[in-house]
């Protein structure tokens, strides 16, 4: 792997043994001409986020900027972040990897905008030689070994799609007369999707749906559509769903929690003895506060601390050119997952408390 020429004073750096001594003073010199140890020669990351007018995604930006703060006091060296916002649109975000490129950052991390557009990506912060994180939205396998200083850091979709029905399965074993409003023993339901080809939508859908199958139950679809993660689309869709199918909406399905409170602000504004239950995956803040409040059944937490822990430390290794295996747990050298939880009322407090 080629890998970017640092005038730097990290111990990597160090020359071999015996070239130390005809090199000191050159160094030397450079060092004072570049001012080691000083602004320039610390960490620098450049982040894009396909969005920042995404709730989970701003989490992750949060985390990631206090953990940034965190590594600096521990470190004692100086850590840059360049947050940029990408506005939902991916030539501004090549453009965004372009300039984070010539300002000389050392890492990169990237929420692609399109998933397909990763090739590019790889291919400018390959001539650099400047490593890669993506996260959240996973380019295609191709891609992410196109060389080996690309990694993502997500969590397995399927994973949530599975908690997910596992929640609502668990429902209707527990209390199947009140879910089952009609009686018929099959349960209809409703699926708010993410944003069409994302990873998260496509499984999430499938896999919650075959968790409940799985389990024994028959499901009856009433309807499937795409909110594109927005609370403000979902309780739109949620609306329309009330009032074609009034009562006859035994469970909301929602890709996300955004999309879950869409469903639930819907449901408020017009006032009905019972709602259908609903499920949600990422476990935001007013998200769990909807869980508190009995309005949300449940949720799958997207570990979006966890994710910008496994971001930051992948950025110190690759920077101090420890190797990134040590750091992180790495699947197939370039893959760090992190584990799903689901969350209910019973195990809620554990989540408020994180
Ligand atoms: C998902 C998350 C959604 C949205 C999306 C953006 O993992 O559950 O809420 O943030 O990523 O890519
Ligand atoms: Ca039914």
């Amino acid at each position: 792997m080629r890998r970017k020429t640092r005038s730097c004073c990290s111990p990597s750096c160090r020359p071999p043994a015996g070239r130390r001594g005809s090199l000191s003073l050159l160094l030397a010199g450079l060092l004072l001409l570049s001012g080691c140890g000083g602004k320039e020669e610390g960490l620098r990351i450049g982040t894009a986020l396909y969005t920042k007018d995404d709730t989970f995604i701003s989490t992750v930006a949060q985390n990631l900027e206090g953990m940034v703060r965190e590594a600096e006091s521990e470190t004692g060296r100086q850590i840059t972040l360049f947050l940029s916002d990408s506005e939902s649109r991916q030539s501004t975000q090549m453009d965004q990897v372009d300039r984070f490129l010539n300002r000389g950052c050392d890492v990169l991390c990237i929420n692609l905008v399109d998933r397909t557009a990763a090739a590019v990506i790889v291919d400018k912060a390959e001539a650099e030689g400047v490593p890669l994180i993506f996260f959240n939205r996973q380019p295609v396998a191709e891609d992410i070994q196109r060389w080996d200083g690309v990694y993502y850091v997500g969590a397995d979709a399927r994973e949530s799609g599975e908690l997910q029905g596992g929640l609502v399965l668990d429902a209707w074993r527990a209390d199947r007369e009140t879910l089952d409003r009609n009686g018929d023993g099959v349960l209809q339901y409703v699926m708010l999707e993410g944003e069409p080809g994302h990873q998260d939508s496509l499984l999430r859908t499938e896999y919650a749906v075959k968790a409940v199958t799985d389990g024994g139950v028959e499901v009856e679809k009433l309807a499937s559509e795409t909110a594109n993660w927005n609370r403000a689309q979902a309780a739109a869709r949620t609306a329309q769903w009330l009032e074609e199918f009034g009562d006859g909406i035994e469970v909301i399905f929602a890709n996300n929690d955004d999309m879950a409170l869409g469903a639930i602000d819907a449901l408020a504004d017009t006032p009905r003895d019972r709602w259908p239950l609903i499920v949600g995956v990422d476990a935001t803040a007013p998200a769990l506060e909807a869980v508190a409040v009995g309005q949300l059944y449940g949720t799958v937490l997207n570990d979006s601390r966890g994710q910008a822990r496994a971001m930051m430390d992948l950025a110190l290794a690759l920077w101090n050119g420890e190797d990134p295996a040590r750091a992180v747990e790495l699947t197939d050298g370039h893959y760090v997952w992190l584990p799903y939880r689901p969350v209910t009322l019973e195990n809620l407090e554990e989540f408020l408390e994180a």
